[in-house]
């Protein structure tokens, strides 16, 4: 039987101190609440969530419209209890219904599976011993260990927040329990909300059983409430993130100090230093080796390719065996054949660049299509854009631009081609030939001396 998963996202997250909804807060570069959503559909991919929704739910609802997500609105934020309430006329009375928190994302699969694989009459529910219990419910067993009620933080008694056995917050049972149960909770708590927590009570009362289930990893459940258990939450996936990769043959100088916001497919042998950064996916063949401070964004890397230190690269192709930088920029577009080197303080956009080309020093490649080997010297500019519209370089194998040149684009540089120093370059420039265009004659004044220098506080009269 398909499990209808109810998301809790109602709430404003008064914690965060924030205009953002709690759920849209970014964890490892993704919202919050996405990480609800991807467990949900695994778990249950033949059903829409339904997504109960309140304190800015345009926002929430324009993030996810991409997403096939049965939305519920939520107008007051009564509490926990009378959020599910809003979710029941959308749900069949028949279903096995799985609650889930949006400000609790990285629970795992392996553990909601735990939590469903018996659609029985019982009340389902995770549990997990944390080391510092505070801010959540925490779980009151009788002495026969069943568990007879949940006490929130801030309704427990000091003995009772010595407990470290707490509630993540995420239940399965019945449409016809909750619906028995949920019009029945009232709000007599110190927070003067209707708690969901309350369906254990009436459990208890009703003899309905109480099943509980470990969570596969405690840490899994962390709920995300205020900014420092965000940094928290992020500081703990990173480290999940890096040692994946570690396992897979990375190393890393620190791994305390990477952030994966995205997908990083590597090889064996790669070794990355510190501060690095990287974005959306990103393939590093083996033996890369990225440079500390660098940038990774939508970028492919092959083989042996060094980035050093930092440098951007955002929707770059780079082919086996390139060296980037230090402090180089590859722009969306950006197509390097293999054995080619950017240097310092180059901008590549939008070009290819042929196998064994340089580009060493300060300079701007736009919309260019350069072939191989060759070699574009100093403060090459293509002077790519006309105010209008954006023309195209093209560059011939095997030649030579001087440095300081400015290549006036719509262009062609023939095959072989040699351009001097200090050209601007305005029409196409035939192959193997030496292009030069007009310069100022040098001079030398003769008999000229250089100022003396003055005394310190010296005035010079008129
Ligand atoms: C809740 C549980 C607590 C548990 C903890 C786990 C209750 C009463 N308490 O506390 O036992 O240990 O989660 O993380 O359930 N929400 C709504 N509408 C509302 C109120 C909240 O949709 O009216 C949503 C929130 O957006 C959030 C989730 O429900 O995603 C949990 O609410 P929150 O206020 O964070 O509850 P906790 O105090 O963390
Ligand atoms: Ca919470």
């Amino acid at each position: 039987m398909a499990i209808q998963v109810v998301i809790l996202a109602a709430g404003r997250g008064q914690r965060m101190c924030s205009k953002l909804p709690k759920v849209l807060h970014l964890l490892a570069g993704k919202p919050l609440l996405q990480y609800v959503l991807e467990v949900a559909e695994k778990l249950s991919p033949a059903k829409k969530p339904i997504v109960v929704l309140g304190h800015q739910a345009p926002l929430i609802r324009k993030t996810f419209s991409h997403l096939p997500i049965h939305f519920v609105e939520q107008s007051e934020q009564l509490g926990t209890g009378h959020a599910v309430l809003q979710a029941m006329p959308h749900i069949e009375p028949t279903d096995q219904v799985l609650i889930l928190c949006g400000d609790v994302p990285l629970i795992s699969l392996q553990s909601l599976q735990r939590l469903t694989q018996t659609a029985d009459d019982a009340l389902h529910m995770l549990t997990a011993h944390l080391e510092n219990p505070h801010g959540y419910g925490r779980i009151k067993r009788n002495d026969d260990h069943h568990i007879v009620r949940i006490i929130e933080e801030k309704d427990a008694s000091v003995e009772e927040k010595k407990i470290t056995e707490v509630n993540p917050g995420i239940y399965c049972l019945s449409a016809r329990l909750l619906n028995r149960w949920l019009p029945n909770i009232k709000t007599m708590n110190a927070q003067n909300e209707f708690y969901l927590t309350d369906i254990i009570n009436f459990a208890h009362q009703d003899n309905v059983t109480i099943q509980s289930h470990d969570v596969h990893c405690a840490k899994e459940i962390l709920g995300v409430n205020d900014r420092a258990q965000l940094a928290q939450l992020e500081r703990f996936l990173q480290l999940r993130l890096v040692k994946k990769l570690m396992a897979q043959g990375v190393s890393f100088a620190d791994p305390a100090r990477v952030d994966i916001r995205g997908e990083v497919i590597a090889s064996i042998d790669v070794t990355v230093d510190v501060n690095v950064i990287f974005e959306g996916r990103v393939v590093l063949g083996q033996g890369c080796h990225i440079g500390p401070h660098s940038l990774l964004r939508n970028t492919i890397l092959g083989e042996g390719v060094e980035i050093k230190a930092n440098s951007v690269l955002d929707g770059a192709e780079v082919a086996d065996h390139c060296t980037i930088g230090p402090f180089a920029r590859l722009r969306p577009g950006t197509v390097l054949a293999s054995h080619v080197h950017i240097g310092n303080f180059v901008e590549v956009k939008n070009s290819q660049v042929g196998m064994q080309s340089k580009i060493n020093h300060l300079s701007y490649v736009g919309d260019a299509e350069i072939g191989q080997r060759v070699n574009v010297g100093a403060g090459t500019i293509t002077c790519n854009y006309d105010g209008m519209n954006k023309h195209k370089t093209i560059i011939g194998d095997d030649t030579f631009i001087g440095s300081d040149t400015q290549l006036v684009a719509p262009v062609t540089i023939g095959t072989g081609a040699t351009i001097g120093a200090g050209s601007t370059i305005t029409k196409d420039v035939a192959a193997d030939q030496l292009t030069i265009t007009h310069r100022i004659e040098q001079r030398t004044i003769k008999n000229w001396r250089r100022p003396d220098k003055k005394e310190r506080g010296a005035v010079t009269k008129a």
